[in-house]
């Protein structure tokens, strides 16, 4: 993603920059959540993806946005961390939310897009077009931080492979 472009979009960063100032929304960066990708820019893409297809089509784009960004405010490592509770995908938006209350007052809507995030992994349907737009989004993120890296080093390890041949053919 662009980081640049969210930073410019100065309607955006007046819904979340309170939240982006905050130590407990830039400690995401010290966790990794899609392989490439740490847990705040996974965040931020989610956020901000959700934030302009709600602005395009009147949603509330402030909310999208703040719970977008909040959707993963959670400091384990999902792949060792586990719950005698539930799940990952059950547990994980719960921890969220209880720690996006610390930060900010949340709206009906704020609270059902963070706890209906993993809804496909999870049977709660979402309740607003705000919380499915979302859900879409942050699987459309997690793809995309998996797959355009990974074509990209594979891209790179088949442009290497294919110098050292035309290399052995020249010599
Ligand atoms: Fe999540
Ligand atoms: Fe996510």
């Amino acid at each position: 993603m662009n980081m640049q472009k969210w930073q410019q979009d100065s309607e955006y960063m007046s819904h979340v920059s309170d939240l982006l100032e905050r130590e407990e929304v830039q400690k995401l960066d010290d966790y990794i959540q899609h392989v490439y990708s740490t847990r705040l820019e996974h965040s931020i893409s989610v956020s901000y993806y959700s934030f302009c297809i709600a602005r395009k089509y009147g949603m509330d784009a402030r909310a999208t946005a703040r719970a977008g960004l909040l959707h993963d405010l959670f400091y384990h490592d999902w792949r060792v961390t586990k719950f005698a509770e539930g799940t990952h995908a059950y547990m994980h938006p719960r921890i969220a939310c209880a720690n996006a209350e610390k930060l900010t007052v949340l709206s009906e809507l704020e609270k059902d897009i963070i706890i209906k995030h993993m809804w496909l992994a999870t049977i709660a349907l979402p309740k607003y077009k705000e919380s499915f737009v979302v859900t879409f989004v942050d699987k459309y993120c997690a793809c995309e931080e998996v797959i355009v890296p990974l074509k990209q080093k594979t891209a790179k390890f088949f442009r290497s492979r294919w110098e050292s041949i035309k290399y052995s053919f020249n010599a």
